[in-house]
């Protein structure tokens, strides 16, 4: 598919594409972070059929979720895409920075894989519990309550990559009750998976993630200033965190209806510019020092 529609705006750049077409020819190094939501491949029902002609059930809940062609994948070939994308992602991110992606049990399995094969280190798989999740209504199930997160980094044994440690310490987020004043982050998360009517003014995307999950991720992860790519835009969510958080971002789209609805949403936000992120951040008792070590990121840096 070639370039049929751009939204350029200051530091902004959103693609109507695909991402290994339009990332195809960036220079390496082009981005301090990456997060990453793909298609999970829920909605397909695939064999996996290997060259000695073998066939191997595959991996989804045929859950068709409603249909959505984006999350279909035909058996092996989800594995060949993550392994693509994971890999221009690689190329693409500095060694100081890192990289996130979300997961749910249909392909974290092929993520950690394809992480590992490409050498990429994984610094932390964090679970997001969904306090609030739906309930299963069939009754044969668990409540499904958490996504799987990996924050990984592309630097190997040097492991440069930029950590807010200490900002991150000293904050405590309102509605997480694991997270306790002035001790270190743990790898649950509590945050419930409600959006602010804001979030959905323009419509809303089957697996669209709250805004304030997202700025967490960039509390601990990301420089002010820095660049922030965006393989699979959705509903723009990502873009609306990096914004907030002073980046200049780069996403890729192939759906035209998703993609007109982050334009919409992006549009929107950057009539208001409202810089205040949604984490209710401090609680923390020296201000002061919680707010340098934020603006002033690699300081606060620890490996
Ligand atoms: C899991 S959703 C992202 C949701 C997003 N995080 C949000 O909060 O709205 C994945 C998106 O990737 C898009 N997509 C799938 N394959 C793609 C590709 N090859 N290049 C770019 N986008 C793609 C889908 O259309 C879908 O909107």
């Amino acid at each position: 598919m070639n370039k049929q529609m751009t939204f350029i705006h200051d530091k902004l750049n959103l693609y109507l594409q695909d991402i290994l077409e339009g990332v195809r020819n960036l220079p390496d190094n082009s981005f301090d972070l990456a997060i990453a939501d793909p298609p999970y491949g829920a909605s397909t029902n695939a064999t996996w059929k290997l060259d000695n002609g073998h066939s191997l059930d595959g991996f989804g809940g045929a859950w068709k979720l409603a249909s959505h062609d984006w999350d279909m994948f035909n058996g092996l070939a989800g594995f060949e895409f993550a392994l693509s994308w994971l890999n221009e992602l690689k190329r693409l991110v500095k060694p100081t920075g890192s990289i996130w992606i979300h997961s749910t049990y249909h392909n974290s399995g092929i993520i950690n894989v394809a992480c590992q094969i490409l050498g990429l280190e994984i610094i932390n798989e964090v679970v997001w519990y969904k306090r609030n999740a739906f309930p299963n209504l069939s009754g044969r199930r668990l409540t499904a309550s958490h996504e799987t997160i990996l924050w990984v980094h592309t630097g190997g044994n040097k492991r440069e990559y930029y950590f807010n440690y200490e900002g991150v310490k000293v904050t405590t987020f309102k509605e997480d009750n694991l997270k306790e004043p002035g001790k270190q982050l743990r790898t649950v998360w509590d945050i419930p998976n409600n959006k602010k009517t804001t979030e959905l003014e323009f419509g809303k995307h089957p697996t669209q993630k709250p805004l304030r999950l997202i700025e967490r991720m960039l509390l601990i992860s990301a420089l002010r200033g820095g660049h922030l790519l965006i393989p699979f835009l959705g509903s723009g969510t990502d873009i609306i965190a990096g914004l907030k958080y002073d980046m200049e971002c780069v996403g890729y789209e192939v759906d035209p209806e998703y993609f007109n609805l982050a334009c919409q949403r992006i549009s929107a936000y950057l009539e208001t510019r409202d810089t205040n992120l949604q984490m209710e951040l401090f609680e923390c008792k020296d201000l002061l020092k919680a707010s340098n070590l934020l603006l002033n990121g690699r300081e606060a840096s620890a490996k």
